[in-house]
């Protein structure tokens, strides 16, 4: 996600600005930039590439005189990663500065509003809108500015601004992207998170969503969204430096599944308009849409996980005949195309080996091929034909887990899309379906609420050697993630299973105490699942099920049982797969293993 730092005090603010930056790398970014007051003007540098490439352009920000200013890591959303569209952003006057971490979802809007009377864009990107706003709403008060800005903007916010008129100022503004204010004897600092100004102070104020900051030499005010003055009380932060590259959280892999609220409605929210699905990035004229035969879904482990999940829910929705391969398979077994069939390639990091050599042999055979991909500008999301990003931000620990639940919810997002047009749903059918899908995030946030109850639990098979998941429909498609969760972080041996194919060989494996996870969330097989949880009990297995508060039945069979909320049967393997991921990372964290690097693995398998 995008870093932010900004100082204005008593020593040269762009090297303190870019001390504050490079403490943010680990959020992940592909481009940096630095504005600064240097006594005429806004001095602005900014570079595509690591923050080494902006440190030497600038010597340290020993060329950037001047003791107040702003600076910004990108990650980019919207418009590719380039030197044009790395912030700060300005106005046409040079007068105004902004640096952005969030999405503004209405930009398209507003832009188009700007545009009308007269404003020029010199980038892609959605923070644009943010300067060309504050210009037209900017007559001498930057806080009246601000306000109105933040009426008008939809989306999520943490904002840095300096305007010319106001030189020895810095202002903030955030909504539900983090935003710190630090104060010291030296000056006064806004920072995305904390390891960017712990080295300087650890006396902060944590602002709140639709609050403003203006900070001088002289003061430290906040304003609320009504422009009226508010007081807050400064913290002190007691993490030490390591803690704090993590939000607090151990590990990033468990600071990314708390994440996953807010990534999930950053990948819904700005496609949904009017109650309808707008996937206006997909490609793909209605026509197309109905006139489509067959789709393969092509990807590699937890991608792959998510497309036998897409594959039940285009295949239920939209009734289009939908292929699930691996990677790795799919580009060595001479696949059939056909006319009007569809590709589409699923990768995280958008750089897999397999998946962007399938995605290139799908090209050569004039397929059309669409990427859900969470890294913009990254191979597979340039060779594509069209892009879905999954707004999940950057994911550092290797287990995926927020880049996962968004797949899913491009998913699912897609096949409520292709069924609408394709008349296979009805629009009350829609409409439910859209409601169920808007109230995903909310009750993602609500199971993480039981992570000790899944501590509890997972600390009791710390030293099992075999474990079992087994599902029926999505119920399976979840079971494969969960398995895969809980080997690559923990080191057990586990197989995923669709319940009915247990007794078709491996249940001769099952002995006296081997745990199985039964996920049961689908309710036309929920009675064939819990026929099957009594197969393996009765051979001495002991069973942990997930299901729904509907099936209080289940507490007669399995031996522990994890309620999820109820939603839409497609979508319950969004709520399913949470208990699951924390009980892999609880287990990793009991067995004292290195959750966020496991042995062998890498980030992105750049290679065959
Ligand atoms: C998932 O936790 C693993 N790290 C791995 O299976 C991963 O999903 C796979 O390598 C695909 O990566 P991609 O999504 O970046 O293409």
């Amino acid at each position: 996600m995008c870093g932010i730092a900004g100082y204005i005090g008593k020593q040269q603010a762009a090297p303190i600005i870019l001390d504050g930056l490079a403490k943010l790398e680990y959020r992940g970014y592909d481009s940096a930039g630095v504005a600064v007051f240097d006594g005429e003007k806004i001095h602005m540098e900014k570079a595509m590439g690591r923050l080494r490439v902006l440190d030497e352009m600038t010597h340290h920000g020993a060329s950037m005189p001047g003791f107040c200013g702003v600076g910004h890591t990108r990650w980019a959303t919207h418009g590719c990663p380039s030197d044009t569209n790395a912030h700060p952003h300005m106005n046409e006057e040079n007068t105004i500065a902004v640096v952005h971490n969030g999405i503004i979802e209405n930009y398209g809007k507003l832009k188009q509003r700007l545009e009308k009377k007269g404003y020029h864009f010199a980038s892609e990107t959605d923070t644009e809108v943010l300067a060309h706003m504050l210009t037209e709403y900017y007559h001498g008060d930057p806080v009246d500015a601000i306000e109105k800005v933040m009426h008008r903007v939809e989306g999520s916010y943490a904002l840095g601004i300096m305007f010319l008129d106001h030189p020895h100022h810095i202002y903030a503004a955030r909504k539900d992207s983090p935003l710190i204010v630090g104060v010291s004897d030296d000056g006064k600092f806004i920072a995305s998170d904390v390891p960017a100004i712990l080295h300087y102070t650890r006396n902060v104020y944590y602002m709140e969503n639709e609050e403003i900051a203006c900070l001088s030499n002289e003061h430290t005010r906040f304003f609320n969204i009504d422009g009226e003055s508010i007081e807050k009380q400064p913290v002190t932060i007691d993490w030490d430096i390591h803690a704090a590259e993590k939000g607090g959280y151990e590990h990033f892999m468990l600071k990314e599944i708390h994440e996953q609220p807010k990534a999930v409605r950053d990948t819904i929210s700005p496609r949904i308009s009017n109650n309808d699905i707008d996937l206006g990035e997909l490609g793909l004229s209605e026509e197309e849409i109905r006139n489509l035969k067959h789709i393969s879904i092509v990807a590699c482990g937890s991608a792959y996980h998510t497309g036998v999940t897409g594959k039940y829910v285009l295949e239920s929705l939209a009734r289009i005949p939908t292929e699930t391969d691996l990677a790795s398979e799919f580009r060595y077994r001479n696949p059939i195309y056909t006319p009007d069939s569809l590709v589409i390639i699923v990768s995280q990091s958008g750089e897999t080996a397999d998946s962007l050599a399938a995605l290139r042999d799908a090209k050569k055979h004039k397929s059309k091929v669409l990427a859900i991909v969470n890294v913009v500008g990254s191979s597979i999301a340039r060779e594509a034909d069209s892009v879905l990003y999954t707004w999940a931000g950057p994911e550092i620990s290797v287990a995926t887990t927020k880049a996962y639940s968004c797949q899913l919810a491009v998913f699912y997002m897609l096949a409520m899309k292709f069924a609408r047009i394709r008349g296979t749903i009805s629009p009350e059918q829609f409409a439910k379906l859209l409601d169920a899908l808007k109230l995903l995030p909310d009750q993602i946030e609500t199971l993480l609420s039981q992570k000790e109850k899944i501590q509890f639990f997972a600390n009791h098979y710390l030293a099992t050697e075999h474990i079992f998941f087994m599902g029926r429909g999505i119920d399976y498609a979840i079971s494969l993630e969960g398995s895969l969760k809980l080997k690559e972080i923990s080191y057990i041996h586990s197989e995923a299973y669709a319940a009915g194919e247990l007794k078709h060989g491996t249940i001769s494996l099952m002995e006296e105490g081997t745990l199985v996870v039964a996920i049961a969330t689908q309710d036309i097989l929920y009675p064939k699942t819990v026929s099957n949880i009594v197969e393996v009990k009765t051979r001495g297995a002991f069973v942990m099920a997930l299901t729904t508060l509907k099936h209080k039945d289940m507490e007669n069979c399995a031996d522990y049982v994890l309620y999820v909320p109820e939603t839409e049967n497609p979508f319950m393997g969004s709520l399913a797969i949470i208990p699951l991921q924390l009980f892999s990372y609880y287990v990793s964290l009991g067995r004292g293993l290195d959750v966020d690097k496991p042995r062998n693995l890498a980030k992105s398998v750049t290679v065959e």
